[in-house]
């Protein structure tokens, strides 16, 4: 299989913390992988890898074929190849639902007014925002700005999506819409990299889980063997824990 993003030996450290040591994984073409772990075990950190918010103390990120950790690398260029949701939305509080989707289109991808709103429309239609297009921010509840972020996401076409915790901020009851867009975003063949706690919904969307604790992966593979038959304590432990 193809394969899209492809870390090998990547290490980062915070002065002489180690918060990443030695992490090997790749995601490939239309796969879906989800990453679990405890709190500090380095999964933003390594989703901040692979979009060069963070810098690397060492090994390799290859995407697409190209070593994105070469000094020449465009990093401008390599971010819009990535869907970023966070956990926070980060929304432009003071734009509407389609401007928002519509900015970056238009700034970074040099896309026309017309152009840029078709394909924001087209992604708001999907997560089911399209009749806010006027709404601003700070009239929608927290799943409906998270759908709008994944919208606007969306509509820079991009090769990969990640998501850090996209439902970790949200009211239980808001849970299920954005998990739902994200479910339907895998079933249509979109490369997904997810952080999640969302255990139920990591077993039935992910192709592969992947367990990290410490900096370390510890153990991955597809959800029937990683979240049902786990073969390290660690992973156990936490999983006795979350799964409670
Ligand atoms: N900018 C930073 N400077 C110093 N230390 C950092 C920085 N960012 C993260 N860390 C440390 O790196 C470790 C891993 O953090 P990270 O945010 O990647 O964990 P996480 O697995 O995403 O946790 P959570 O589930 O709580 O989001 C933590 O010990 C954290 O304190
Ligand atoms: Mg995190």
């Amino acid at each position: 299989m193809e394969k899209v993003i492809d870390i090998r030996h990547l290490n980062k450290s915070f002065g002489n913390h180690e918060v990443l040591r030695d992490v090997n994984f790749s995601v490939a073409k239309g796969e879906v992988v989800c990453l679990i772990g405890s709190s500090g075990s380095g999964k933003s950190t390594l989703l901040r890898c692979i979009n060069l918010l963070e810098t690397p103390t060492g090994g390799e990120i290859i995407y697409n074929g190209e070593n994105i950790l070469d000094k020449n690398h465009d990093i401008r260029k390599h971010r819009t190849h990535l869907g970023m949701v966070f956990q926070s939305f980060n929304l432009f509080n003071n734009h509407n639902v389609l401007k928002n989707c519509v900015v970056g289109q238009q700034k970074v991808l040099k896309r026309s007014k017309q152009e840029a709103e078709s394909n924001a429309l087209k992604y708001l239609e999907i997560v089911g925002m399209d009749k806010y297009v006027s709404a601003k921010p700070s009239q929608l509840s927290g799943g409906q700005k998270q759908r709008v972020a994944i919208a606007r996401a969306l509509a820079m076409d991009p090769d990969v999506m990640l998501f850090d915790e996209p439902t970790s901020a949200l009211d239980p009851e808001m849970v299920g819409e954005v998990l739902k867009v994200m479910r339907r975003l895998a079933e249509e063949g979109n490369t997904m990299l997810i952080v999640t706690h969302e255990m139920e919904f990591a077993k039935e969307v992910a192709d592969r889980i992947v367990f990290m604790d410490k900096g370390v992966i510890v153990e991955e593979g597809p959800p029937s063997q990683v979240l049902v038959n786990p073969q390290h304590d660690r992973t156990k432990e936490f999983l006795k824990r979350t799964l409670k």
